[in-house]
């Protein structure tokens, strides 16, 4: 009644803003990322008949609060697929900042899936594991994947068509991601907390509900025919439309410190002196350039010497959960 799972974090290219559903995290608008290599979560998790309650830790603390009662909650959707009543102890490490916008949310919840499953016995196939994620965390239900994925909006109540796929790619794969740290503690606000108040209160966001299915059609397409520039420039514009819907919520939020400005004017700078890049940035100030491997050392030189990064990661596309 133990197993030990790791997933990989991944990153939005088209994102997901806005839920449909908050019991079942069915969202908006569709969404599409890349899995990164280099920072994933490692779980174990054991049932127990003897235990009172879950008992859990991340990075050797003790889960508290809103963390520990998501991942109960979680938990309890699993012992109602096994048909168990055990108690859990459960162990995870991420190798990156948590809760920075960096997808330790996404990771966790994928590794999460399939170390309860398999402990429990139970047997899923990749789709009913994102479905699975995807309850704990929307953008979860991507990183049971390797590659670009691109999560499906689905139409039904129950969330049974909302589930990721992995995205035909060609020509891609000397894309990397080098992912910049800022600030690595969390975020003042949770991305949860955040698109509530975006989908409640941004004049903004029936814009973006308008745009983003073109978005993730011409990033497809980008993907499918390995045309790094499109790919770019759609990561990049839809990045800026889903924090232009944030910013005009009320009150605002804006998760952007000077820095991750900097940074975004770093790009364009490095863009226009024949560096091809472009950025993402998530719930949080850290900043992700997507570029060619082969510019990669430069690049990532470049930002590591900019105002206020503490840390690079450099990545490239990572696989999917898996058992250790
Ligand atoms: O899955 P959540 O609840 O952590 O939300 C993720 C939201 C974004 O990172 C901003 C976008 C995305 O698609 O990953």
């Amino acid at each position: 009644m133990k197993a030990t799972a790791r997933a990989h974090s991944n990153i939005a290219l088209v994102k997901y803003w806005g839920k449909r559903s908050a019991a079942l995290n069915l969202p908006t608008n569709g969404s599409l990322s890349l899995t990164l290599d280099r920072m994933h979560t490692t779980t174990t998790l054991e049932w127990s008949e003897s235990l009172a309650s879950d008992a859990c830790t991340l990075n050797g603390e003790a889960a508290q609060g809103e963390a520990a009662r998501k991942i109960t909650d979680f938990l309890d959707l699993v012992r109602g697929v096994a048909g168990l009543n055990h108690r859990a102890i459960v162990q995870s490490f991420n190798n990156f900042p948590t809760a920075a916008g960096l997808a330790s949310s996404a990771s966790g919840f994928a590794a999460l899936a399939l170390a309860a499953t398999k402990a429990a016995g139970v047997e899923l196939g990749p789709r009913e594991l994102s479905i699975l994620a995807r309850q704990g965390s929307g953008s979860a239900s991507r990183s049971i994947f390797g590659g670009f994925a691109e999560w499906k909006r689905g139409e039904r109540e129950d969330g049974l068509d909302s589930y990721a796929e992995p995205l035909p790619s060609r020509g891609l794969e000397d894309l990397s991601m080098i992912v910049t740290v800022l600030v690595p503690g969390p975020k003042p606000i949770s991305s949860r907390n955040g698109m509530n108040q975006t989908t409640l209160t941004s004049p903004m966001y029936p814009a973006w509900l308008q745009t983003v299915q073109a978005d993730i059609d011409g990033a497809r397409g980008a993907i499918a025919t390995g045309n790094f520039e499109d790919l770019g420039k759609i990561a990049e514009a839809n990045c800026l439309k889903m924090h232009a819907t944030m910013i005009t919520t009320k009150p605002p939020i804006l998760y952007w410190q000077p820095a991750t400005v900097g940074l975004m004017h770093k790009v364009a700078a490095m863009r226009s002196e024949g560096l091809p890049c472009y950025f993402t940035i998530d719930a949080g100030p850290n900043v992700k350039v997507l570029c060619r491997a082969k510019d990669a050392d430069a690049i990532e030189r470049e930002l590591a010497e900019c105002a206020g990064v503490k840390e690079t990661y450099r990545c490239q596309s990572g696989p999917g959960a898996y058992l250790l």
